[in-house]
C-alpha cells in the first residue's frame, strides 16, 4: 500500500473525501495524518470539537461539564458548581478563519483571545513539527476555503469603520483593544446567553491571525466562512463591512491594557499563625483535584501530552508523596529544589508569569520554567499563595 493510501486510512474516511476533492499532495497527506496523531496526544478533544472521528473518549472535560450544569439546572439533585470549561472555540474549521501561520505560532505560544474567558488555551509542550502538522491537518479536513478578492484595506475608510463598529453592534460581543470596550455584561448572563456572547476575541488580533479578505468575507456572513460559526450574520451593506474591516486591520486599538499583577515570591510574608494541611486541601479542591487526584492523576499528563507523571493532591498521603514517575522513583513537591524554591510554590509562581505573557506577548517575557499551575487557568491570589508558602515554610504539617 503507498504512503498516500496508508495517510488516508490513519486518517478516516473524513479526511480521505476531503483530501482527494483538494487533489491534495502525498506529502501534506503525511503530514495531515501526522497531525491527526498528535491531536490525539496533545488530549485536544478533551477540551475542542475536532474535525473528523476516531480521536478516542479523550478526557471530554467540556462535554462533562455541560453536563453538570444541566443538570444542576434540570433541579435533578444538587451537582457541584463547575464554572470553567464550559465554552470553548470549536476547531472544526478554524482553520477557514484563522491563517496557516497564525495557528502554527498559536499552538506553540498561546496567547490569550478572549477577554470574557477565564480559563486559557492551556500551554502545551507542543512543538514547532507537531504544530506545523496539526494545522495542516485541521486545514485539510476542514476543507477549501475561497474568500472572494478585495480591495486592500484603506486608511480612508477608518472613521467610518470606527463609527460602524458602534452603530453595528459589535461591543455586544467583542472589544477592540481598549480604544472600544465590550459592552460590559454580568458573568451569569453572558453564561446564560451562551457560546456566541462568551466566545468573542478582542478584535485588536483579529489582523494578526486573518487575512483580509477572509475577514471581509466573515464580517458580511460568519458562516460562509465557517458553517460551525457562532457568530451570528449581522446584515450589512458592502461597503460597511469593508469600512469594519479596514478600521480592524489599520485602525488604533488604544494603550495596552493595565498589566496583570504578577505576584513574586518576596511578596509572600509568612502568615503569623498556623497553617495546617486542611486549609491548604480547601485551595487544591478548588481549582486542582481534578486534574490531580488519585484517580485522575496519572492520567493528566499523560492526557495532555506531558513525560508521564502522577501525582494526587486530594490526600496528605499523596501531597507527600509527590511526583511519581512511571519507574516508581517519587520526587518531592514540598521540599524546595536546586533554585531553593519547593516545586509546588514554584509551579504557582510561573502561572502567573504565563498569564502576564498570555494577556501581553510584546510587554511580558515568555516563561522559560516548567508550566505554570493550575495548567491554563487563572493564577491563585496572593493571600491563597501566602497560605501555601507559610505550609512550606512550616514544612509542611498535617
Ligand atoms: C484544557 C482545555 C484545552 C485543551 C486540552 C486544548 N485547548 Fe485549545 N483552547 C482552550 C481554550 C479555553 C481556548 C480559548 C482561549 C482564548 O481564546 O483565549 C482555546 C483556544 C484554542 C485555539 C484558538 C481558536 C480560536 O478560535 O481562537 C486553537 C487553535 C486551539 N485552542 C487549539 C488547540 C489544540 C490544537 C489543542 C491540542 C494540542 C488544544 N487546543 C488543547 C482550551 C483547551
Ligand atoms: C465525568 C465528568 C467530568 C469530567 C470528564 C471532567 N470534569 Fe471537571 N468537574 C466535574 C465536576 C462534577 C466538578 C465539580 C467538582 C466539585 O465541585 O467538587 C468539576 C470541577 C472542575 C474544576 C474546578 C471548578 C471550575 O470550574 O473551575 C476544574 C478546574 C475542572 N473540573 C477541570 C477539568 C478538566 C481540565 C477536565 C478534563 C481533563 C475535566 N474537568 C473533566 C466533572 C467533570
Ligand atoms: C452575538 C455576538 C457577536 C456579535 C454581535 C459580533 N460578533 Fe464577531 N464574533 C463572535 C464570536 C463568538 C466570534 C468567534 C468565532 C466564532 O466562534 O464564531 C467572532 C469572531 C469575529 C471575528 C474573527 C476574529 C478572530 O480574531 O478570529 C471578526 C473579525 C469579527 N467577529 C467581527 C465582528 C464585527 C465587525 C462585528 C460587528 C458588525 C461582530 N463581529 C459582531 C461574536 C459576535
Ligand atoms: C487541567 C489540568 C491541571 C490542573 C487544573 C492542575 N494541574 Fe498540575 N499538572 C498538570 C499536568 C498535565 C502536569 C504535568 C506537567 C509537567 O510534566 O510539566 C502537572 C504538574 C504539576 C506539578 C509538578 C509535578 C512535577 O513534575 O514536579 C505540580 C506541583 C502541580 N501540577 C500542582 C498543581 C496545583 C497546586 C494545581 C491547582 C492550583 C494544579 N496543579 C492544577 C495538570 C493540571
Amino acid at each position: 500500500m503507498n504512503s498516500l493510501a496508508r495517510a488516508l486510512r490513519l486518517a478516516g474516511l473524513g479526511l480521505a473525501v476531503a483530501l482527494s476533492l483538494l487533489g491534495a499532495t502525498t506529502a501534506s497527506a503525511q503530514d495531515a495524518a501526522a497531525g491527526r496523531a498528535a491531536l490525539a496526544r496533545y488530549g485536544c478533544v478533551s477540551c475542542h470539537a475536532l474535525p473528523g472521528g476516531g480521536f478516542g473518549a479523550g478526557a471530554r472535560c467540556v462535554a462533562c461539564h455541560a453536563e453538570v450544569l444541566r443538570a444542576r439546572h434540570s433541579g435533578l439533585g444538587s451537582a457541584p458548581a463547575v464554572r470553567h470549561y464550559l465554552f470553548v472555540p470549536s476547531l472544526a474549521s478554524a482553520a477557514r478563519r484563522m491563517r496557516a501561520d497564525a495557528l502554527v505560532a498559536y499552538l506553540q505560544d498561546p496567547t490569550h483571545r478572549r477577554p470574557r474567558l477565564e480559563e486559557s488555551m492551556p500551554q502545551l509542550p507542543v512543538t514547532e513539527t507537531d504544530a506545523r502538522a496539526m494545522v495542516a491537518y485541521l486545514r485539510v479536513a476542514a476543507g477549501a476555503r475561497a474568500a472572494a478578492p478585495s480591495p486592500a484595506p484603506q486608511r480612508s475608510n477608518l472613521e467610518a469603520g470606527r463609527r460602524a463598529f458602534q452603530a453595528s453592534g459589535c461591543p455586544v460581543c467583542h472589544s477592540f483593544g481598549t480604544a472600544q470596550p465590550a459592552l460590559s455584561i454580568p458573568p451569569d448572563t453572558l453564561r446564560a446567553m451562551g457560546a456566541q456572547a462568551v466566545l468573542g476575541p478582542d478584535l485588536r488580533l483579529a489582523r494578526d491571525s486573518l487575512d483580509p479578505d477572509v475577514a471581509l468575507a466573515w464580517i458580511l456572513d460568519p458562516q460562509s466562512v465557517d458553517r460551525d460559526a457562532h457568530m451570528p450574520r449581522v446584515a450589512l451593506r458592502r461597503e460597511v463591512a469593508l469600512a469594519l474591516r479596514d478600521y480592524l486591520f489599520l485602525g488604533d486599538f488604544g494603550a495596552p491594557a493595565p498589566a496583570p499583577h504578577v505576584v513574586v515570591q518576596s511578596e509572600l510574608t509568612p502568615l503569623p499563625r498556623a497553617v495546617r494541611f486542611a486549609d491548604v486541601r480547601r485551595l487544591f479542591g478548588r481549582s486542582c483535584i481534578h486534574c490531580h487526584a488519585h484517580t485522575t492523576g496519572e492520567q493528566a499528563s499523560a492526557v495532555f501530552g506531558f513525560p508521564r507523571s502522577a501525582l494526587d493532591l486530594s490526600s496528605y498521603e499523596g501531597v507527600m508523596a509527590g511526583v511519581v514517575l512511571p519507574d516508581g522513583t517519587h520526587r518531592s513537591i514540598v521540599t524546595p529544589d536546586a533554585s531553593g524554591t519547593a516545586p509546588l510554590l514554584a509551579r504557582l509562581l510561573t502561572r502567573h508569569l504565563e498569564a502576564a505573557h498570555e494577556a501581553s506577548p510584546t510587554r511580558a517575557p515568555r516563561s522559560e520554567a516548567a508550566v505554570g499551575m493550575p495548567l491554563g487557568l487563572p493564577p491563585l491570589s496572593a493571600d491563597d499563595l501566602r497560605v501555601i508558602a507559610t505550609w512550606l515554610a512550616h514544612r509542611a504539617p498535617h
